[in-house]
């Protein structure tokens, strides 16, 4: 495909470019689990960090009980995701929010997804992602103009559906698992792989199981 350079300035509202989306799970005053879909995040090593609405009840329970799974879904999961999407586990709910959210204290049921324990935090996994990563807050730091939080975790355990891992293997299989994309207010899958790094790892298992 050719390119042009004469590209154009525009001013748009949102900036969401395309990243995995995450449901977390994390623990409310009454100990209950609040679930909560977000795309703003990103792994390095074993640390994910998180953007969060500071008003969200997600962040809320983050500032006392640093507890949360992240969950991620698999791209064909994305109706149970648009379920979760208008609500809201804080009561009452913000101002800014209420044309479009509305109070749930009982999120899993209201998307339909099923929950079991986590093994090392106190918020409740979501059994049907096929990857969940249990991680304790190290950090949260608020932005300048209070709108939203910085929260670095540390993940501390990884549960995978066997169907994605390489078997054998300690690794994900890129070939198997499939995330859901978050671009520019619309879901997407992946489509079909390109290549891969020279650092990859599971380039062979993937070409010995085609
Ligand atoms: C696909 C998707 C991605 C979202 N990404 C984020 C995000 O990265 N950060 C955030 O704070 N809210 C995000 N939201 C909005 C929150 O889910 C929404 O504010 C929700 O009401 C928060 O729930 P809570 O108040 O129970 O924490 C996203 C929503 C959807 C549907």
């Amino acid at each position: 495909m050719s390119r042009t350079h004469d590209h154009v300035t525009i001013h748009p509202k949102i900036l969401y470019f395309g990243t995995p989306v995450a449901l977390l799970s994390t623990e409310n005053e009454d100990g209950t689990t609040n679930l909560a879909p977000m795309s703003s995040a990103w792994a390095l090593g074993q640390a994910v960090v998180l953007g969060l609405g500071a008003d969200g009840q997600t962040a809320r329970n983050l500032w006392e009980r640093p507890d949360l799974v992240i969950n991620l879904p698999s791209a064909d999961q994305w109706p149970a995701v648009e379920r979760l999407a208008p609500l809201t586990g804080r009561d009452p709910v913000p101002e800014h929010k209420r044309d479009t959210h509305r109070f749930e204290p009982g999120k899993f049921a209201a998307a339909g997804l099923r929950a079991e324990p986590a093994e090392l935090v106190r918020p409740q996994r979501v059994a049907d992602c096929p990857l969940q990563l249990e991680a304790r807050v190290v950090r949260m730091t608020s932005d300048s103009h209070a709108d939203y939080v910085i929260v670095e975790t540390e993940v501390l355990r990884v549960h995978a559906e066997p169907a994605i891992v390489v078997p054998g293997t300690q690794h994900v299989s890129p070939a198997a698992w499939r995330p859901l994309i978050y671009n520019f207010r619309h879901y997407f899958g992946l489509g079909p792989e390109l290549g891969h790094t020279f650092r990859s790892e599971t380039a062979a298992a993937d070409m010995a199981s085609v």
